[in-house]
């Protein structure tokens, strides 16, 4: 079977969102859809940070995306997602890796991921990038507009 080519780039703006919102309101976990992933919220964050918003590319298909987050202290990781046909390839660990070299590049030291206590695949991927489990932590959220 021919090689597949898999390229790491920067999501582009309009043109990537419709991939990107089949791919996410496909996955089956993990990753779901909300409203801050309609257009106004996707041109927002790419205004501020436009090298740590990362698609993988394969053969020219949209197939996976990583977004990354850093406020000048800690990092956070969003949106890994790779679609169901191109999984256990080795997609997200490369697409996990980019975004950490692009983290660090910004200065960040420590950074933060939220994962689903039962996701058991995204969790063999960040134990095995040596991402460690605050066990005793709790987290909150709320929507403040
Ligand atoms: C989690 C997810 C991003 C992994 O993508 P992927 O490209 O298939 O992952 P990789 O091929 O890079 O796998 C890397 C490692 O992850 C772990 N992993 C991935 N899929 C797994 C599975 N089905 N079962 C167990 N471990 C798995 C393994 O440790 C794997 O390393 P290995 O292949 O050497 O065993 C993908 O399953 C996905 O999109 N899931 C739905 C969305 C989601 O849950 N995102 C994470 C939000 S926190």
């Amino acid at each position: 079977m021919a090689q597949r080519t898999l390229l790491i780039r920067e999501f582009h703006y309009p043109q990537d969102y419709e991939s990107a919102e089949r791919l996410w309101k496909d996955m089956e976990k993990g990753v779901h859809f909300s409203r801050s992933d309609v257009p106004a919220e996707i041109e927002k964050k790419l205004t501020r940070d436009p090298d740590l918003f990362l698609v993988a590319e394969s053969d020219g298909e949209l197939v996976g995306t990583v977004i990354g987050g850093f406020d000048g202290r800690r990092g956070m990781v969003y949106h890994l997602a790779v679609a169901q046909a191109h999984r256990r390839r080795g997609v997200a660990e490369v697409l996990m890796r980019e975004i950490e070299k692009r983290l660090v590049d910004r200065g960040c030291i420590r950074a933060l991921l939220l994962v689903h206590a039962d996701n058991v695949e995204a969790r063999g991927l960040y134990e095995k990038q040596d991402w460690v489990l605050l066990a005793d932590n709790v987290v909150y959220s709320k929507d403040i507009a």
